[in-house]
């Protein structure tokens, strides 16, 4: 239910037509009608401008003959060139009348599932064992969940990996650390999740002690030899680290499952064989200290043409080999056809690199597509890298409970009658919802600054207004005591009712393209819009008070909006509370 596609459907012939009698200058790239909302009417095309320039004609009378010759009638009251040679559309109500009516009456609220779905990898959160999440795995966590929903909503199968730092060679020191602690003492220490300091203390060992690094080294020899005590200890540091991340992903209300955990160790006996076939495709150079993947296009500040190492010269591999054994295993085993990894700017050369090496090792090729879905960083207030009171880096769980209870706070008072029950369900809602949103709700490519006031405000494009203006609607109906009016005709004739209708007949257009961009903060932006112009709407627009076929009307729009608010922040992994 694309009314911009819809009217751009008619236009093409229309700009065809003007197109071939335009003589010899005339055929060509058929014209995109480029129907975008406007300020000046409901839609315009300024499609004809730059055609009058391929014609060499006036673009005022290249509007008119496309005007001429559209066929509109029945979508459009009016159709008008305006200036340079702008063609100004306006719908008909009776037009946006029934389109709501199909759309109020589709399950998926007119937005289809792709007719060509795509097996679609999402690689993100990626936390490190024995390490805290911190909010740089948040961001991953979030926006790559958002990638996720959104996918499968669209009718893509989607295979969730969460490439988990699960080997190498700080696996040494924290096996070691481990064993000095004794078994019990060590799970206790990070089931509680003090993953942090687990691993500095294993760290300040390896840093000062001579005899404890050498146990380390050792360790990690023993840990890649498949030695049983070691892998045994190595198991007991992942599970404890899993259990972890899957009770913040839990509180996070993300889709993430233990099944999803595809860490770097999963690739070990993959990576030979990579290198072997690297190595037998040409590619492989020796640059002395390692065997190296120079692809074509990346170099340095030197000039010189950067590796992708691939072994190193004791015979070790690393993050990036593992990366090539896992977009080899992704593409060819697994069949994707559209890989997605959700990490931030800093590691955006590292992929761009591992694609570039995959694509000349045969496997990245058409129709199988590999972006980076990169995003900043998350700033204090003061604009530096968000850091705890004590100067440290933030704990994710630490945000979350701060998060919930200052949302418990916003709940009671905005309305003390809920009870305790309904105030801890509102808050996390509320809470979580609130910072999911906030990150979601910025260009990802930009840093953001993390303001509990801003986020957890009650106007502006915050979770909480939306929530709110969610929850006001779904009152109404309990005000009304009726459900949803079915099947009645949808009638649009306020310019508050226009406007609402226009805006609601946007959430196509919006799914479909952030579906292929991932800038979920247009999806976020989307929906602020439509809250805010049902806020106007209601204003203006008597619901309850209104007679008969108005009102059965008007409660199909309210329905309407309050399932696309629905919706889009499903597609956000963000909850809305009926009552609030
Ligand atoms: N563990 C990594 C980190 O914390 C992120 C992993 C990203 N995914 C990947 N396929 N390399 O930086």
């Amino acid at each position: 239910m694309n009314l911009e596609k819809l009217l751009a459907d008619r236009l093409a012939p229309a700009f065809a037509a003007v197109t071939a009698a335009g003589g010899e200058a005339g055929p060509g790239e058929p014209v995109d009608p480029a129907v975008r909302r406007s300020q000046h009417a409901d839609f315009q095309s300024d499609a004809a401008l730059s055609l009058a320039r391929r014609l060499r004609r006036a673009p005022r009378d290249v509007a008119v003959e496309v005007v001429r010759r559209a066929d509109l009638s029945d979508l459009c009251a009016s159709v008008e060139v305006s200036g340079p040679g702008f063609v100004n559309l306006t719908v008909a109500d009776g037009a946006l009348g029934s389109l709501l009516s199909g759309m109020a009456a589709d399950d998926r609220l007119g937005v289809p599932a792709s007719t060509t779905p795509q097996t679609v990898v999402v690689d993100y959160s990626g936390p490190n064992v024995a390490k805290e999440m911190h909010v740089g795995h948040l961001r991953s966590t979030v926006i790559g969940d958002a990638a996720v929903r959104l996918s499968q909503w669209l009718g893509h199968t989607v295979l969730r990996a969460n490439h988990l730092g699960d080997w190498g060679t700080p696996f040494g020191m924290l096996i070691e650390h481990l064993l000095d602690l004794g078994e019990s003492t060590a799970a206790h220490e990070l089931s509680v999740g003090d993953l942090d300091s687990f691993y500095r203390a294993a760290r300040v060992k390896f840093d000062a002690d001579d005899a404890f690094r050498e146990r380390a080294r050792r360790r990690v020899v023993a840990l890649q030899g498949g030695d049983e005590l070691t892998s045994r200890l190595w198991r007991l540091l992942v599970a404890e680290s899993e259990r972890y991340f899957l009770s913040v992903y839990g509180r996070l209300d993300v889709t993430l499952t233990a099944a999803d955990f595809q860490g770097e160790s999963r690739y070990n006996d993959r990576l030979a064989p990579v290198v072997a076939e690297l190595d037998r495709a040409g590619l492989l150079r020796d640059s002395g200290d390692a065997a190296c993947v120079f692809p074509a296009g990346f170099t340095g500040r030197d000039g010189e043409p950067l590796p992708v190492i691939v072994r190193k010269r004791d015979g070790g591999y690393g993050y990036g080999t593992t990366d090539l054994a896992a977009i080899r295993h992704r593409i060819v085993d697994l069949g994707a056809t559209r890989l997605l990894y959700v990490v931030g700017t800093p590691q955006r050369q590292h992929f761009e690199m591992v694609f570039a090496v995959a694509r000349e090792a045969g496997w990245l090729r058409p129709p199988v597509t590999a972006e980076h879905v990169g995003f900043g960083s998350v700033l204090g207030p003061d604009g530096r890298m968000l850091r705890s009171r004590a100067g440290g880096t933030v704990k994710l769980v630490d945000l979350l409970d701060e998060a919930v209870q200052r949302a418990a706070e916003l709940a009671r008072r905005k309305n003390p009658d809920l009870d305790e029950a309904a105030v801890a369900e509102v808050a996390r809602a509320v809470g979580i919802g609130a910072v999911k949103y906030a990150d979601l709700s910025t260009d990802r490519i930009k840093d953001y600054v993390f303001d509990w006031q801003r986020m957890l405000s009650l106007d502006g494009n915050t979770a909480p207004y939306l929530q709110y203006a969610h929850a006001r609607i779904r009152s109404i109906f309990r005000r009304a005591g009726t459900g949803v009016p079915a099947g009645v005709p949808v009638v649009v004739g306020e310019p508050a009712e226009r406007a609402l209708a226009l805006e609601l007949l946007g959430f196509e257009p919006v799914v479909t393209e952030v579906g292929q961009s991932l800038e979920f903060h247009r999806l976020a932006g989307y929906l602020h819009t439509v809250a805010a112009t049902f806020s106007g709407f209601y204003e203006r627009c008597p619901v309850l008070r209104a007679d008969g076929p108005v009102r059965d009307s008007r409660l199909v729009l309210c329905d309407l909006t309050a399932r696309v608010l629905r919706q889009g922040l499903y597609l956000l992994g963000i909850g809305t509370p009926d009552r609030m």
